[in-house]
């Protein structure tokens, strides 16, 4: 399975600066190598079309940052699964921590949004990860446990490992740590699909102060399926980098 390179760019960026992002990218896939890695970005709301007609001719994935636990109503201001859907997005993040803090979402929450992702034919990335002072693994995989569905599409799902203390703050989780911590998440999902072969179609991404200069470490590992990359994927130049760290595999 190819890794997974998602960036996200929150709530930053302009319809200039995707624009100067496509050119930027098209020049470095027409001198430098493919990558092997399958490259995603998401986008704030508004640009998500710009976005679709930008960078999915280059084989980038785009996605939104959240979507409603419902599948339509009157809730003013929110994004639907479907409506990412219908403007070219293939992923959606949901239960990024930003989201469970700012805006109390909560497992509950986000098992119901990844219904929803499902449903709309989007791959649901969910996102969980301790804060400071918490025990990781066991802080993880009770997490993940609520922040999926009673049934949902292993084909369909990609968990993102993301230490609250590592977002933004430029610390980083070593390997060693990224690595038990997939172990755990990997057995919740091996518990909650009966099969480990169904497990392994999950990617476990990690996120959290990835930077081209350190994406290598965590993607050289075979336990790492990828990483979601915040600040380091807004420059064209450091995303394109990161997914040029990938060691070389069959695609
Ligand atoms: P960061 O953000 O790379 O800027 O730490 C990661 C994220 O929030 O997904």
């Amino acid at each position: 399975m190819r890794k997974l390179i998602l960036g996200n760019w929150k709530m930053h960026g302009s319809l200039q600066h995707l624009e100067t992002f496509q050119k930027t990218l098209i020049h470095l896939q027409t001198t430098g190598p493919v990558p092997y890695a399958q490259l995603g970005l998401a986008v704030p709301a508004p640009y998500l079309l710009a976005a679709s007609a930008l960078l999915r001719p280059l084989d980038i994935w785009i996605g939104g940052q959240t979507c409603d636990h419902e599948a339509e109503g009157a809730r003013t201001g929110n994004v639907s699964a479907a409506m990412l859907a219908d403007v070219g997005a293939s992923f959606v993040i949901v239960g990024h921590s930003e989201r469970r803090s700012q805006h109390h979402e909560d497992n509950q929450d986000i098992a119901a949004q990844v219904q929803q992702a499902q449903a709309a034919g989007l791959l649901a990335v969910v996102c969980v990860g301790e804060g400071l002072n918490q025990a990781a693994e066991a802080f993880v995989a009770a997490q993940l446990q609520a922040s999926l569905p009673q049934k949902f599409d292993a084909n369909r799902l990609v968990i993102a490992y993301e230490p609250v203390w590592a977002i933004g703050t430029g610390q980083q989780a070593t390997l060693g740590h990224v690595e038990m911590v997939c172990g755990a998440l990997r057995q919740v999902l091996q518990s909650r699909l009966l099969s480990v072969d169904a497990s392994e179609l999950v990617p476990i991404l990690y996120g959290g102060s990835v930077t081209s200069a350190t994406a290598n470490l965590f993607l050289a590992s075979p336990h790492v399926g990828g990483v979601l990359v915040g600040k380091a994927s807004f420059n064209p130049g450091g995303f394109w980098h990161i997914s040029q760290s990938v060691p070389a595999g069959p695609i």
